[in-house]
């Protein structure tokens, strides 16, 4: 019997949890490409979990071309790239708006369209696109949700139209991470948050890397968003006990 080796490419894999996704899908055998526009720190991050680096800037159609061509056939692929850049409504600039859109919503969409004939050619293959709980709306952070969102609706759209040519496609929306991206909150916030987490800790690379493992085997399961946060999206966080409160 002979066994193919499936290639999967994720991007932002130089961050905290596209590095934790690369090193989980490496240890199920895949063959991992990890890009990311920070080339310095894609570098360092594929030689620790055993991937190949490549520098890919999501937003810049020529460096998307060049990443999928780079795979020689894409199995999988992790949208994980973006930005949190943003501001209570009316401090949030349209270029800012822009940018971050282009980052967290369009790249993955296109990153999508490029990889899906190949798949479908194929008959098989996996789209996981890291969302966030945020998606569900965050206060002072309309830009960072409303692309969230979009990529919640691209994926169950997606889903729909890829599902006969054997693509699943699917999101992961995590909770608060501890990574690069979370470690500049206001202490404040990072408080508050932490309290408003019912298995009260916070989220881990591993654990939003464990999700896509899932997803990325499990093919009838599709159109699905599958929220990492510890219980956080469940509601009512500062609510007393009934039997604290008595
Ligand atoms: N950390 C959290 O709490 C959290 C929560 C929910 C969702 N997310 C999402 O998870 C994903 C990974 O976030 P993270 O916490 O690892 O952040 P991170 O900042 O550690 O990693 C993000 C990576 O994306 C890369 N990147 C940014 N713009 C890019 C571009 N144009 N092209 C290619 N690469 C680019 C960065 O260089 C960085 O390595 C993001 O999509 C983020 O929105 C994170």
């Amino acid at each position: 019997m002979t066994t193919t080796t499936r290639t999967a490419l994720v991007t932002g894999g130089a961050g905290g949890i596209g590095r934790g996704i690369g090193a989980r899908l490496a240890r199920d055998g895949f063959r991992v490409l990890l890009a990311d526009r920070d080339a310095t720190a894609v570098r360092e991050a594929a030689e620790a979990v055993g991937a190949e680096p490549w520098v890919l800037d999501v937003a810049d159609p020529d460096s998307r071309r060049e990443a999928v061509t780079r795979t020689g056939g894409c199995d999988l692929l992790v949208n994980c790239a973006g930005v949190l850049r943003d501001a209570r409504v009316r401090r949030l600039e349209p270029p800012v708006f822009r940018r971050l859109t282009e980052i967290n919503l369009l790249g993955p969409i296109a990153l999508a369209r490029l990889v899906a004939p190949d798949m479908a050619a194929r008959g098989a293959g996996a789209i996981v696109n890291i969302a966030s709980r945020a998606w569900l709306g965050t206060f002072g952070s309309t830009a960072y949700s409303t692309a969230k969102g979009g990529l919640v609706g691209a994926t169950r759209s997606l889903a729909l139209e890829l599902g006969r040519h054997g693509i699943t496609v699917n999101a992961v929306a995590p909770g608060f991470v501890e990574t690069p991206m979370t470690e500049g909150l206001p202490p404040e916030v990072r408080r508050r948050t932490l309290e408003a987490i019912p298995v009260g800790r916070a989220g881990r690379p591993d654990d939003v890397a464990d999700a896509v493992s899932y997803l990325a085997g499990a093919g009838y399961v599709t159109g699905q968003v599958l929220v990492v946060c510890g219980g956080r999206s469940i509601g009512a966080p500062y609510a007393t006990p009934v039997e604290e409160a008595s």
